[in-house]
């Protein structure tokens, strides 16, 4: 098992007494999940027939909430490529093997493993990187589903990889079925056959944010502005500032010039981040003068207050401008700032977790330092 996954963990607090309940949610790792259940594990029935009934409740719930916590993010990537499909190809539904077998994403079983491959090789997908909007044309996304509708596995895909467009993940516990789907950036969803899974395998479905991968930005950068000229935008350019802070990413850098910070709005009116509509800004990257990509990262838009990111600026970069995409709202550039000037600031905000991280972190530590006194 990849024990450098990240899991959603939710803990649910319920005060009968006081009729009420608090939900704490945290993000974890795998490892510490592991020690974690391993602790109840070893717990002997005396012992939790002995508990307070506050902690019983406690224990239910954390457990419950294991099982329901993967996948918000992977949720949100699906139902915007529905809201996508309708909007640009004008059917609510994915396109299936009727309409030719180029664009399905067939699955393998073998071994416990299911690799998701786009096309039949007669032929596969194309995958082509390219920075040019009108030529780029590639396989974004394989994502796969569950006999229950749960998301198990997502990718993202890298078109300079070349075809054929394939992932492949280890099938978790409690798998009968698998479906998978795939977004093709000019040709919308596509959805396989479902194929049954007669041996179950022995892992926790994960699903989570992935950044793209530095050889994509050009093609990731291009097919935005494709999608920028096409309807509902019809600009030939990104939005700027005129159009609106809230949308507008505004780069902060560090004293002495090594790296920055963005965030998509201001202190009046920050960029929603909301998961569940879904309306958020789904990446932001970073230019130099020579309108070359320097950093670029996917946003997670659950249990996040606003759009931010932080970058380092590679030696010798003059100045930065940093652009974002909203999923509704199209592409955005924001202000260029000079890197030399950032050494003449006084005073510079540093990029730290916000808060909200802390208390969850917190309630996390005091967690399991109360299952690790049982
Ligand atoms: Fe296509
Ligand atoms: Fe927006």
């Amino acid at each position: 098992m990849d024990t450098n996954v990240r899991y959603n963990i939710y803990l649910t607090y319920v005060d009968f007494k006081r009729g009420n309940f608090k939900r704490y949610r945290f993000d974890i790792k795998t490892r510490v999940l592991i020690d974690v259940v391993t602790i109840f594990s070893k717990l002997h029935i005396n012992q939790i027939k002995n508990m307070p009934s506050l902690l019983k409740v406690a224990l239910t719930t954390f457990l419950l909430g294991i099982d329901m916590a993967v996948g918000d993010y992977c949720s949100t990537i699906h139902s915007d490529f529905t809201r996508r499909q309708l909007l640009e190809h004008s059917v609510d539904t994915p396109y299936d093997e009727t309409g030719g077998a180029k664009h399905v994403p067939f699955i393998e079983i073998e071994n416990g493993m299911a690799t998701v491959t786009v096309g039949d090789g007669n032929p596969f997908h194309p995958m082509v990187a390219s920075e040019d909007p009108s030529t780029v044309h590639f396989v974004s996304h394989i994502y796969v589903m569950d006999q229950d509708g749960n998301i198990v596995h997502l990718e993202n895909l890298d078109p300079v990889q070349g075809a054929p467009a394939v992932t492949s993940f280890e099938i978790p516990s409690g798998t009968t079925s698998l479906t998978a789907y795939e977004w093709c950036n000019l040709h919308g969803l596509w959805v396989g056959p479902t194929v049954d899974v007669a041996t179950e395998g022995t892992t926790m479905p994960t699903c989570s944010l992935v950044h793209p991968t530095e050889a994509s930005w050009p093609s990731i950068h291009a097919d935005l502005v494709r999608m920028q000229s096409n309807p509902p935008f019809s600009e030939s350019s990104p939005y700027t500032e005129t159009s609106g802070a809230k949308h507008t990413p505004y780069i902060t850098l560090s004293e002495d010039g090594t790296s920055g910070s963005v965030v998509v709005g201001t202190e009046e009116v920050y960029h929603p981040m909301d998961g569940e509509k879904p309306h958020w800004v789904t990446v932001i990257y970073i230019t130099d003068e020579n309108d070359t990509i320097i950093a670029m990262k996917n946003l997670d838009p659950n249990d996040v207050d606003k759009a931010e990111m932080t970058f380092d600026i590679p030696e010798g970069v003059k100045e930065v401008s940093a652009w974002e995409f909203c999923n509704l709202h199209g592409l955005w550039k924001g202000p260029s700032v000079s890197v030399k000037a950032a050494v003449t600031m006084e005073e510079t905000e540093e990029t730290e977790s916000s808060p909200a991280a802390y208390t969850q972190v917190s309630v996390a530590i005091a967690l399991l330092g109360l299952f690790a006194t049982l």
